[in-house]
């Protein structure tokens, strides 16, 4: 995994949007895979930017939400799908039929999970992966204790993330039970995964999925395995990293490989 620490939010979100954005340049017609939540925002209202004032073209990008929350229609305004309308597809120039996001009113959730997975096949795989972490570790909605074999499925959601996530609703009571979400060994299976993550009240759990085991406890942890996985933290997050020293060095001197051939 590759560690970048950050000032602040805006630097997190900057970096994570150049990285995307770069992403889409080399492939026009990348696959990613997008995640909702307060973390994203800003890497949203920074892609917004790039595409307003350089022209970073969305018209062939594909993108596969993580997660919907179940017994939310995709207009209701706390469903994810209304929130990716709101925060960045209403504002740049994807196409519609391009985007897809689990569907939460679906009367048959198996048949429907079944059948987002074959689209992500379809489409020929997720190229670039964004992801959050929950307070509990959760990657998407695989909550601790999920297999890092699981599909796309309908979770029950776990004490944490209900009361974590009431900040949204206007009571903790309205929060969905239950998500459709895409598994682990669908999120692992992206060529590239990009995780962000801030603020001190994530700082344990990041030490945890970082420089722990790799435990089904910590979903997030997941991530040890994967062969292209970069994590950009701000710095309060990293307060609690034992290794910030050579995370930093790296950051800062990866460009010097080339001067270091031959020698
Ligand atoms: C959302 C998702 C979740 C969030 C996580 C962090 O699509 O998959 O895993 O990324 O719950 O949420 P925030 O960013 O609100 O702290």
């Amino acid at each position: 995994m590759e560690i970048i620490i950050t000032s602040g939010y805006d630097e997190m979100s900057r970096r994570c949007a150049r990285i995307i954005a770069d992403e889409i340049k080399k492939k026009y017609d990348i696959v990613l895979g997008l995640a909702t939540g307060g973390t994203p925002i800003g890497t949203y209202k920074e892609l917004i930017r790039l595409h307003k004032e350089d022209g970073l073209d969305f018209s062939k990008v594909k993108s596969f939400n993580l997660d919907e929350y179940i017994g939310l229609s995709p207009l209701h305004k706390d469903s994810y799908n209304f929130f990716m309308w709101e925060n960045l597809f209403k504002h740049v120039n994807i196409n519609p039929g391009n985007v897809y996001v689990p569907q939460g009113d679906t009367n048959d959730p198996e048949e429907f999970c079944r059948w987002y997975e074959e689209q992500i096949k379809k489409a020929g795989g997720i190229d670039l992966q964004l992801l959050g972490i929950g307070g509990d570790g959760h990657i998407a909605f695989n909550e601790p204790g999920s297999s890092f074999a699981s599909r796309t499925r309908v979770k029950a959601l776990d004490k944490q993330t209900i009361e974590d996530n009431a900040r949204f609703f206007e009571r903790e009571e309205d929060v969905p039970r239950f998500a459709i979400t895409m598994g682990i060994g669908t999120i692992m299976e992206a060529r590239k995964i990009l995780l962000i993550v801030n603020g001190e009240k994530k700082a344990d759990v990041c030490a945890r999925f970082i420089e722990g085991p790799v435990t089904s406890q910590i979903t997030a942890s997941a991530l040890q395995l994967h062969n292209h996985a970069t994590v950009i933290l701000d710095k309060a997050a990293a307060s609690k990293l034992a290794r910030t020293e050579y995370y930093n060095w790296v950051r800062d001197n990866k460009h010097l490989v080339k001067k270091w051939i031959g020698r």
